[in-house]
């Protein structure tokens, strides 16, 4: 009786809801609020259910967030999602790079499991291939098994499980590597470390965080070795060494939003880290489409990729 009434349960929540009845459009800013606040509801939602904090404080935050990217469109590729003419979702595309980062990608949780966040994730890759993306990534929390199975059967592949780690390393500085506030000048640099690294740079990326104030570069032996567009969440950072990954993290008094990412399998890395007193607040996983080289160096993804 309780299997019957199991399997009734999984068949309804596993509906796939009439593709005619959702509708896939381009994003506009006065959707910000409504996206903002199914994207708030739908991670609180999903990380108190593992136990995890939500990634985001408040729905002001993610309406903020999303108004901001909606507003954007010459660098962010923004959708909604609309079902018999409500909103129950949205998605982005960070259109900077030659390889595009994907998300955030949110569907309101009344309406999940029904076929609404492939659509949204369709529309997104369609639009990358069709602009000439070299590839596509993104990054997702490692508990979430829904995301994970929708991205792996999209034709995305695991690259590095990351470790969102958090707090204030108690060693403040390395000896030999100077931290200091990028600037316009150092763009070439750190363009030309990220093609090295990488084998593409994130040069529009960049230049928006260095006009922002949140760029800082690392120098060793007179010359930049590393940089971070920001020390955070939503920030990404690359370097020669480790040595120069530490000296970016110790000169940080904290990461906005849950963390930054570090990937896991740098065991010289993240034990770094934790012996300085940082803390692991999530485990999550790094997935690409398309171009997608070893990274030859020290890095830390942004939650975008
Ligand atoms: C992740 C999210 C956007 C997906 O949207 P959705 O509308 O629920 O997803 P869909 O119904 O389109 O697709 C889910 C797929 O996973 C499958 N699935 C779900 N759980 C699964 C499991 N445990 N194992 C295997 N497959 C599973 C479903 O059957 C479906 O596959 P199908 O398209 O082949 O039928 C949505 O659930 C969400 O907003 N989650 C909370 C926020 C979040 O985690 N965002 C992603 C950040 S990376």
């Amino acid at each position: 009786m309780r299997l019957i009434h199991f399997l009734k349960k999984r068949e309804v929540s596993m509906t796939t809801v009439p593709q005619s009845r959702v509708n896939i459009r381009a994003a506009r800013p006065e959707d910000g609020e409504a996206c903002g606040r199914i994207c708030f509801d739908a991670f609180s939602a999903i990380n108190a259910a593992h136990g995890f904090p939500c990634d985001f404080p408040a729905p002001e935050m993610t309406i903020e967030i999303l108004s901001m990217l909606f507003a954007h469109p010459e660098m962010f590729y923004c959708l909604v999602a609309e079902m018999d003419g409500r909103i129950v979702g949205s998605n982005v595309l960070d259109e900077r790079s030659v390889i595009r980062g994907v998300g955030p990608i949110t569907v309101d949780t009344t309406a999940q499991n029904s076929g609404v966040g492939r659509k949204l994730m369709d529309a997104a890759i369609a639009r990358a291939w069709e602009k000439g993306a070299a590839g596509v990534r993104l990054v997702q929390a490692a508990f979430h098994s829904r995301s994970m199975s929708l991205y792996t059967t999209l034709g995305f592949d695991i690259r590095e499980p990351l470790a969102c780690v958090q707090g204030r390393t108690r060693e403040r500085q390395v000896a030999g590597c100077e931290v200091r506030r990028a600037g316009t000048a150092d763009l070439a640099a750190c363009n030309e470390l990220s093609r090295r690294v990488h084998g593409f740079d994130r040069g529009g990326d960049l230049a928006h965080a260095i006009e922002s104030g949140t760029a800082r570069v690392v120098e060793r032996g007179g010359r930049v070795t590393g940089y971070a567009s920001q020390l955070a969440f939503f920030g990404h950072a690359t370097a020669e060494t480790n040595v120069d990954m530490q000296a970016l993290i110790a000169s940080a008094e904290s990461f906005d939003g849950p963390g930054i990412l570090v990937p896991a399998r740098n065991s010289g890395l993240l034990r770094w880290c934790l012996g300085n007193g940082l803390q692991i607040v999530q485990p999550m996983t790094l997935m690409s489409m398309g171009l997608y080289t070893d990274p030859a160096g020290a890095w830390l993804p942004s939650v975008m990729f």
